[in-house]
C-alpha cells in the first residue's frame, strides 16, 4: 500500500522540492491543502527545531481528527548572519515585517555589514524538517548551508535572503545557481534527503 506524506506547507516550491527528492518512492505525498487540512498555526518555538516540529505537531493531529494515516513533515528555515548576532534566524520570515520585500530586508541587511571585511561576513542557511509518523514517533533532521553576505544583490533565481548569500564553492550568489544546483547544495535538500533515509528505514521495517 502506498504510504501518504503529507507536507505542511503551503509553498509550491517547496511541494516541487520535496516532490523532486522524494522521487522514486512508493509514496503519495500532499499539501496541506490538498490533504483537506486549512489551520493556523501559532510558531512560537524559540528554535528551528521546535517550530518545525510545532507545525508537524498539529498538522499531524488534524490529519488524525479527519481518521488519515499519515506520515506529516513540516520544515522551519532562515538565515543567521554571524556579524548580526545570527539575525534575522528564525525570524527570517518575519524581518522587517511579513509583506516587506526582500529587496528591501536583503538591503537592510547589507547596510548592516557595511565596512564589514569577507572573512567576517559568514553566514548561513539552516533547515529543520520535523516528522510524525502515525505510530506518534517523532523525528527532526538539521542541515545548514553555509556562506558569506555579498556586498550587492547578484541573480534572479530562487526566492527571500538568495541574492545576497554567496557560496564560496561557486563564487556567486544562490540566486545566481540554476536550482538543481542549488537544491543539491542547500540546506532544505541536504535536511530533506536526511529525512527520506529516515521514512524509506520506516515504511520498509
Ligand atoms: P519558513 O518558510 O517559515 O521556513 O521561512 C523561511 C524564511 O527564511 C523564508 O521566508 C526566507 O526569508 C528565508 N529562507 C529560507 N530558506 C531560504 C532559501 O533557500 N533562500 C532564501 N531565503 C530562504
Amino acid at each position: 500500500m502506498k504510504t501518504t506524506i503529507i507536507f505542511a506547507t503551503g509553498n509550491a516550491g517547496k511541494m516541487r522540492e520535496i516532490r523532486m527528492i522524494m522521487e522514486g518512492m512508493n509514496v503519495e505525498i500532499l499539501s496541506m491543502k490538498e490533504a483537506g487540512i486549512e489551520i493556523e498555526i501559532c510558531e512560537d518555538g524559540t528554535t528551528f527545531e521546535e517550530n518545525a516540529g510545532i507545525k508537524a505537531a498539529a498538522v499531524a493531529a488534524a490529519a488524525a481528527e479527519r481518521g488519515m494515516k499519515a506520515i506529516v513533515l513540516a520544515d522551519d528555515s532562515g538565515l543567521e548572519v554571524d556579524y548580526l548576532n545570527k539575525e534575522p534566524g528564525i525570524y527570517s520570515a518575519r524581518y522587517m515585517g511579513e509583506d516587506t520585500s526582500y529587496r528591501i530586508k536583503n538591503a537592510n541587511i547589507i547596510s548592516r555589514l557595511e565596512g564589514v571585511p569577507m572573512e567576517q561576513r559568514t553566514a548561513r542557511f539552516v533547515c529543520a524538517i520535523a516528522a510524525v509518523f502515525p505510530d506518534g514517533e517523532s523525528v527532526v533532521k538539521r542541515a545548514t548551508m553555509e556562506g558569506r553576505i555579498g556586498y550587492e544583490e547578484e541573480g534572479s533565481n530562487g526566492f527571500g535572503y538568495d541574492p545576497i548569500f554567496i557560496l564560496p564553492k561557486y563564487g556567486c550568489s544562490t540566486a545566481a545557481l540554476p536550482p538543481d544546483v542549488k537544491n543539491e547544495e542547500s540546506h532544505r535538500g541536504k535536511a530533506l534527503r536526511a529525512m527520506k533515509a529516515v521514512i524509506e528505514e520506516k515504511i520498509t521495517v
